[in-house]
């Protein structure tokens, strides 16, 4: 998805999202129910009807995009109207609730909903947003290419301690064997690794560099150096690991709390012609 589905087809599904909520705020305006504005008014129900068929309509997206090439429209209609129309549902379900809220299942259909369209909120501007900021971060190479530099890197690290005591060996290993990228779900969201072997190496490296002379010393500054900029790339391979997971992680609110949104409101209507 880029930037594109924004203005797909000319805005033709921003136009038809705006187009529902104006309706929907004129008939909410000229309406004048009897006592306060609610979900059992004329128009509460008008509302609430399109509201729930919104609802499974956006639900149905979840199917359709995944049977690629069939249908009139195409994938990138679905998506424009998918992000503009649920938007607009929280316009029309607020109107047509008409702001009554309790401690009922009502209220739940409705909180879901609204979990589930600002995390959609959240999803549209990952999609946006966050491929071009992993291009940008990679500096162009993908992130086999940083791995891959990482392990030359690694290497010479081993061929340059060669020429220095035991501890620096010993260092180099252990930056070489603890250094992680991704890992869990939680070490892939932070994008860092606080007990990083290499990070720990290059700072005993600082101190240690002080008490070397001579060629020695001419080694542990190219090791330093060389540790330096393997930090840099674990970094940058960190990063996009990180950004990676921040365009999956809004799908695991959306899509659950979409069903469960789904249950609430087959409950909410049951209950509403219960209580017709
Ligand atoms: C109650 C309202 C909504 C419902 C029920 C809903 C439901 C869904 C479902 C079922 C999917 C398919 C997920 C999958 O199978 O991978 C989806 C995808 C998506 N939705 Fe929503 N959605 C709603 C509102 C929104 C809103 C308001 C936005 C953005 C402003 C949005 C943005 C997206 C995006 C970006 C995708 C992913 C498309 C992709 O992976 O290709 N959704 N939504």
């Amino acid at each position: 998805m880029h930037v594109s589905i924004l203005v797909f087809r000319n805005f033709l599904y921003l136009k038809i999202a705006v187009g529902l909520m104006v309706l929907s705020l004129l008939a909410y305006t000229i309406d004048s129910p009897l006592g306060k504005p609610n979900g059992g008014t004329w128009l509460g129900y008008t509302l609430g009807t399109i509201g729930a068929l919104l609802i499974v309509w956006l639900t149905w997206f979840g199917v359709r995009k995944r049977r690629y090439g069939k249908g009139r429209l195409l994938l990138e209609d679905w998506m424009s109207a998918h992000v503009y129309l649920g938007i607009a549902l929280l316009f029309v379900a607020t109107l047509g609730s008409g702001m009554q809220f309790g401690w009922n299942v009502h209220t739940l259909a409705y909180v879901l909903m609204t979990i589930v369209i600002v995390s959609g909120l959240f999803g549209l501007y990952a999609y946006v947003r966050l491929p071009r900021l992993r291009t940008k971060n990679r500096a162009g190479m993908t992130l086999d290419d940083v791995m891959a530099l990482i392990a030359g890197i690694s290497k010479e690290c081993y061929d340059v301690a060669g020429r220095l005591d035991d501890e620096v060996a010993l260092l180099v290993q252990q930056a070489d064997q603890e250094t992680r990228v991704g890992g869990n779900f939680w070490r892939q969201i932070s994008g860092h690794d606080p007990r990083c072997g290499t990070t720990y190496a290059l700072e005993r490296m600082r101190e240690l560099a002080e008490g070397y002379s001579g060629a020695d010393a001419d080694a542990a500054r190219q090791l330093i150096t060389l540790l330096a900029r393997k930090g840099e790339l674990l970094r940058r391979a960190r990063r996009d690991v990180q950004l990676k997971a921040l365009l999956d992680v809004w799908l695991y609110v959306h899509v659950p709390l979409t069903i469960a949104l789904l249950a609430a409101l087959f409950v909410h209507i049951v209950t509403v012609f219960l209580y017709w």
